[in-house]
């Protein structure tokens, strides 16, 4: 696995730091409130992880997995709901996870699906965010790090199924995915 990986870009450390920062701004922003922590899989798994033990709130979690079409490095588009939330938001403050914020096409579908629920509030709060790949109109409310274009892997993060383990985010070496 590692020799896969070209150079990290962000270590274990650097993670743990920036995840405890998110966690502990989103304890103040809710303060006094019970916000519903969702996650989207299968990519923001660690994140929530991390993320969730860093907000000293009574927070509850859900779990939700969509699938874009293709397994390339490109996502396509289309967006399908492959596992929905178990819990109902209505009337709740929503936190949706998310390793990744990349075109924006996954977010801008899930937003439009959530919003029709009818929660109290929507935030999104992404791990990385690649805005010069962005699509769609979609911002995240919280965002990690603010990452380039490259291929990275890592930290949950995967290339067809692998490296999700990787406890740094690292830059995938080209010649990976270009076999
Ligand atoms: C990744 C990531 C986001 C989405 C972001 O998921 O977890 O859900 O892509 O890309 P977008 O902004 O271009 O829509 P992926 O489809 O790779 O599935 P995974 O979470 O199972 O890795």
């Amino acid at each position: 696995m590692h020799k896969d990986v070209e150079r990290i870009l962000y270590t274990e450390e650097e993670l743990r730091r920036r995840v405890k920062e998110l966690g502990a701004q989103i304890t103040t922003d809710y303060a006094g409130r019970r916000p519903i922590l969702a996650s989207v899989l299968r990519g923001s798994y660690i994140f929530m992880a991390d993320l969730t033990r860093a907000i000293d709130l009574d927070v509850t979690v859900d779990f939700m997995a969509v699938s874009s079409y293709g397994a390339g490095t490109v996502s396509s588009g289309q967006v399908e709901i492959k596992k929905d939330l178990s819990d109902t938001i209505e009337g709740r403050d929503l936190i949706i996870v998310e390793d990744i914020l990349d075109s924006g096409n996954t977010l801008y579908y899930l937003m439009d699906v959530l919003r029709a629920r009818r929660p109290a509030s929507i935030r999104i709060c992404a791990l990385m965010d690649k805005p010069e790949r962005r699509t769609k109109p979609i911002t995240a409310d919280y965002v990690g790090f603010t990452i380039p274009d490259a291929f990275i892997v890592g930290y949950g993060l995967d290339y067809a199924e692998r490296y999700r383990n990787l406890p740094y985010v690292g830059v995938l070496k080209p010649s990976v995915y270009e076999k």
